[in-house]
């Protein structure tokens, strides 16, 4: 791996979590340690931090990154699909505050070897965690009908020309490359702006791979489980899709009621967990982004248990 990841949105996290010492911190996407480094300053000289990665190089990366912090960090490899089950493990149960930095690190997508960069040439990868079996994207652009993979596109990468690049997938298969499906989308769509035309297409085959909006949709609930009374969550997403599922959830979880509107008495016995933490995301500054352009798109959302 090369370079460095920048955490996003550092000083708002660290405020978001309301870190103090002697707190219990996770970090479940703990990635290159910015962000679980800075919790952990923060928390000084007691409080303690149990990172999780699905990706071992991440996990290198942050045991290097927080070796000063040696006896106050925990580090499991574990999707955070297993968040109770690892926090439990690793008597990290009830936390003060959990954090989600959705998405890719800078790192992964450096790194050519795992296919995450369609700038780069690689191999169609795009695993988390490569020491799982599960298929790859070369796997899926190879075997998929053109109606599956155009599907796959629209849904994951919200891409009006979905149909399209799928039937010229499929009569250009098999695929082997980043670089190979790059020209493709190259060839099927016209450039228009700054975004690179196989951006979607890569960000759908990326959130295929690893099943991530399914895997943030059963996270989501183990965090409020995860937490103690007055403990904060920050989960910080890239695009519309995870954003918008966060929000969903954040807003059923801080309700009393979660009745359609139309009944006309309250049939759930939903009781709010959740207090949000601002109305609005928040967004990086144009500072931040100029400095990391990686940040653009970002959006935090807090809350805290009940
Ligand atoms: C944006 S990076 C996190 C960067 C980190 N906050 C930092 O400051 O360095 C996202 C990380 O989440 C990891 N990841 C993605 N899905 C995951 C999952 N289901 N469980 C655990 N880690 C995951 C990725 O491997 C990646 O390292």
């Amino acid at each position: 791996m090369r370079g460095t990841h920048v955490p996003v949105l550092f000083q708002a996290v660290l405020d978001g979590l309301q870190v103090r010492p002697g707190g219990r911190y996770i970090d479940a996407t703990v990635g290159g340690g910015g962000h679980a480094a800075g919790i952990l300053a923060a928390s000084s000289p007691d409080g303690r931090l149990l990172g999780l990665d699905r990706d071992p190089a991440a996990l290198e990366t942050a045991r290097i990154r927080l070796s000063s912090y040696a006896g106050r960090a925990v580090l499991v490899h574990s999707s955070f699909a297993h968040l109770v089950e690892v926090a439990r493990a690793s008597h990290f149960l009830p936390a003060d505050g959990v954090l989600l930095d959705l998405g890719l690190s800078s790192l992964q997508l450096a790194d050519p070897t795992r296919g995450f960069a369609f700038m780069k040439d690689g191999p169609l990868d795009m695993r988390f965690d490569p020491t799982h079996s599960g298929p790859t994207a070369a796997a899926l652009v190879n075997s998929l009908s053109p109606e599956e993979l155009a599907s796959l596109l629209f849904r994951y990468g919200e891409e009006r020309h979905a149909r399209r690049i799928a039937e010229a997938i499929v009569a250009s298969r098999p695929l082997h490359t980043t670089r190979e499906l790059a020209a493709l989308v190259e060839q099927v769509i016209t450039r228009r702006g700054r975004i690179h035309p196989a951006t979607r297409t890569f960000q759908a085959l990326r959130i295929a791979v690893n099943a991530e909006l399914d895997t943030l949709e059963v996270a989501l609930p183990q965090i409020v489980d995860v937490l103690a009374p007055g403990g904060r969550l920050a989960v910080i997403g890239f695009h519309s899709l995870e954003d918008r599922l966060v929000k969903r959830f954040l807003r059923r979880e801080s309700r009393d009621c979660v009745c359609p509107p139309e009944l006309p008495v309250c049939t759930c016995d939903h009781r709010a967990t959740l207090r949000l933490i601002g109305r609005k995301p928040v967004r990086p500054s144009d500072d931040e982004i100029a400095a990391n352009p990686r940040a653009r798109s970002a959006r935090l959302r807090v809350a805290e248990r009940i």
